[in-house]
């Protein structure tokens, strides 16, 4: 079973490590967090450089409950206040006129602010020792595959945090779904772990659909959250016939089936078989993907799922992981 909890001296040293100006990576239910103290610039600076996130790129500020609100932002439109009070604790993330508490640095220059509450007891916890807001991205380096367990953290930052709670692994294992809620419409900027249909049943007005294409702010490039190795995508029915000739081809491949198509036989370097329930793909995506890498796979040959409930957000990783890569 998951560890969920932190010892008390942990969460205290973790605190002390905060207000220390120090980077703290912290468990939630989505992905494992780069935390400081959402108030002090310089530890807001050294978030970008550990990660190697360029500045302009919009950090996410985690509070302990939605009562804090306020505290954070100028104005809460009557829909960002129904969805924060249903679900908060919770993956979704809230983008709203950025309070005088919140610097710059965190919201790279931008004048709203993205916030959540993040559903873990050693996440709260934290919070609440703290007693202040921490901003985190994903405790991943900049472009790559986000962290969903303690150990991947450590692989990716290594000595560039100071310290890391371990909270077992993430158990929606995608981040949370981000909605632009500054104005009378809430528009989801990303798919995530609230689903767009739990968001439409809840808010029963007009909601803006996410878009796949189009680069609408910063840190949404199309190859976010990659692994080392090329992802290809195809028809759910044409992934065993793809991975085989790229086999064949001398490619180490690895190959995600699909839980409608048979994959008994098929002569590929790593074969995983996908689970037909959403909930259980996104919690195991991250981790596959990584795995396949660690595998020595250099292609990794999928099919995007039917984009309903957690579907959407899995399709979304998908399509940013298969996206152009920087030529750096
Ligand atoms: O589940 C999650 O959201 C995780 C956990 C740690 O909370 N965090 C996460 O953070 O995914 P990050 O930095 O990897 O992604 C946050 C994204 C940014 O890339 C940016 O696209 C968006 O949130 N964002 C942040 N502030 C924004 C703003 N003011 N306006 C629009 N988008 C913003
Ligand atoms: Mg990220």
């Amino acid at each position: 079973m998951a560890r969920v909890t932190a010892s008390t001296s942990d969460i205290e040293k973790a605190a002390d490590v905060l207000r220390a100006g120090g980077l703290v990576a912290l468990p939630t239910e989505t992905v494992y967090g780069l935390g400081a103290n959402a108030e002090d610039p310089a530890a807001v600076a050294r978030i970008f450089q550990a990660k190697g996130r360029p500045p302009s790129h919009p950090l996410i500020v985690h509070i302990a409950g939605a009562e804090l609100l306020d505290d954070w932002v100028q104005d809460v439109p009557a829909p960002a206040r129904l969805l924060a009070e249903h679900f908060w604790p919770g993956p979704l993330t809230l983008v709203l006129r950025r309070g005088s508490r919140v610097p710059l640095e965190a919201t790279g220059g931008l004048e709203t602010v993205a916030v959540r509450v993040p559903d873990h007891p050693v996440a709260l916890e934290l919070l609440s020792a703290f007693g202040g807001g921490i901003t985190a991205p994903s405790a991943n380096r900049f472009g790559s595959v986000s962290p969903t367990t303690a150990d991947h953290v450590r692989a990716e930052l290594g000595d560039a945090v100071d310290f890391v709670l371990d909270g077992g692994s993430c158990a929606v294992g995608v981040e949370s779904t981000i909605v632009d809620a500054t104005g009378d419409t809430p528009t989801i900027l990303r798919p995530g772990g609230v689903t767009r249909e739990s968001l439409q049943a809840l808010w029963g007005g007009p909601l803006a659909a996410p878009s796949t294409s189009r680069v609408r702010v910063p840190g949404q490039h199309p190859s976010h959250y990659a692994p080392r190795a090329r992802v290809v995508l195809v028809e759910p029915e044409q992934v065993v016939a793809e991975a085989e000739l790229a086999q064949e081809l001398g490619h180490q491949v690895g190959v995600l089936v699909p839980a409608s198509v048979a994959h008994a036989q098929v002569k590929a370097h790593a074969v995983v078989a996908v689970s037909a329930s959403m909930t259980d793909y996104a919690h195991k995506l991250y981790r596959i993907l990584r795995e396949l890498d660690q595998q020595g796979c250099d292609l990794i040959v999928a099919s995007l799922p039917s984009e309903e409930g957690m579907g959407l957000a899995i399709a979304n990783r998908l399509r940013r992981a298969a996206g152009p890569r920087p030529t750096v």
